[in-house]
């Protein structure tokens, strides 16, 4: 069967969610304690791909958990430029599923060497990113297949989740039923599947959710741009009516990611502007969001907004999967990629 690898990474998901809250734990607690100690005053995320989007989530939690300034770095200020910048009280995160991009090494390696307190996030413990970070974390996902990520993006946001978590000092009670919860997220395969007919012989479509789902946006966009082929484009809803907004007319598909909770409210704005312009949108998440004139992938349940995006991504891997096998397309062999892409 054509994607038979995504569809097995996608399914082991709530398995990978069992396994790093068992076995994971307590070396995230150990690396939290140990970093605390240094007392870093920021936080500077390294990444490309799917694993920004990780990064991403990762930079809104600990902006709102641990109140720290935080950024994403842009590689090519060392790989390109040859800048070394100033790194005192800088904690330094590198996450990658592979470890293997030469531009996420060489910055990494320049922080560490400017006195970063460096930290790498990575599937891949033997990896030379591993290797060069003073701390690893080993995401736990076991070997990925297929080269569209799932379950690698998956067990990055858990794992930087209970790292924030653990440099937080808090624990979410909602952790223990995360496994159950993404189990019945695979319960969309069928929906999605339904869904991927409507976008057959779309040529583009827009994601947009708002903070902590921000990520979940932008991924989708990935997953369905590397997986259907069509242009995808992932927007906070916020940055989407400072100007992306006139794009839209009659009938443009629009996906909207609504987590329950303060982002659920901060979109309702956005999805009037889309109604009184005639988009078509799709709502993916609590059942009484989808209003009229949307259409609705309900889902109940979600929990707590802040670890909603380790759910909401699913059914939207779900609609990539399907979406290229409708177009005819195998989404384990997405044309011109492989797993590791080297960048410099
Ligand atoms: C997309 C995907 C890529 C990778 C990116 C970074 O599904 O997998 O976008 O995330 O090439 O790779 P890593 O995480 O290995 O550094």
């Amino acid at each position: 069967m054509n994607g038979q690898f995504m569809l097995a990474e996608i399914e082991e998901q709530p398995a990978v969610f069992e396994r790093i809250l068992r076995q994971g734990q307590e070396r995230i607690q150990d690396v939290a304690a140990a970093l605390s100690a240094r007392r870093p005053r920021f936080i500077l995320f390294v990444a490309r791909g799917t694993s920004d989007h990780a990064a991403l989530y990762a930079k809104y939690l600990a902006e709102t958990q641990l109140g720290l300034p935080c950024g994403l770095v842009s590689p090519s200020t060392a790989t390109v430029y040859d800048t070394h910048p100033r790194m005192e009280g800088v904690l330094y995160i590198a996450v990658s599923q592979s470890g293997g991009s030469p531009d996420l090494l060489e910055p990494l390696q320049r922080a560490r060497a400017a006195g970063a307190l460096t930290l790498a996030v990575t599937n891949a413990p033997h990896s030379a990113l591993a290797e060069a970070a003073e701390f690893h974390l080993d995401i736990l996902a076991g070997a990925e297949r297929a080269v569209a990520a799932t379950k690698t993006y998956t067990a990055e946001l858990l794992t930087l989740y209970l790292l924030v978590a653990a440099l937080a000092g808090t624990a979410e009670p909602a952790l223990d039923e995360l496994p159950d919860r993404a189990h019945r997220m695979l319960s969309t395969r069928s929906p999605a599947a339904e869904l991927a007919v409507r976008y057959h012989f779309a040529e583009q479509v827009v994601l947009l959710s708002r903070g902590y789902n921000y990520p979940t946006a932008r991924e989708g966009a990935l997953k369905l741009m590397e997986t259907s082929y069509l242009v995808a484009e992932g927007f906070s809803a916020a940055d989407f009516v400072h100007g992306p907004i006139a794009m839209i007319e009659h009938g443009f598909p629009v996906i909207t990611v609504v987590p329950d909770g303060p982002g659920r409210a901060a979109l309702q704005p956005v999805l009037r502007q889309l109604g009184d312009l005639g988009a078509d949108t799709l709502i993916i998440g609590p059942p009484d969001a989808a209003g009229q004139g949307t259409v609705g992938l309900p889902l109940a349940d979600l929990g707590p907004e802040v670890l909603s995006p380790l759910l909401l991504i699913i059914p939207v891997q779900l609609l990539a999967w399907s979406l290229a096998r409708t177009r005819g397309y195998d989404p384990d062999e997405p044309r011109g990629l492989r797993k590791v892409t080297e960048t410099w």
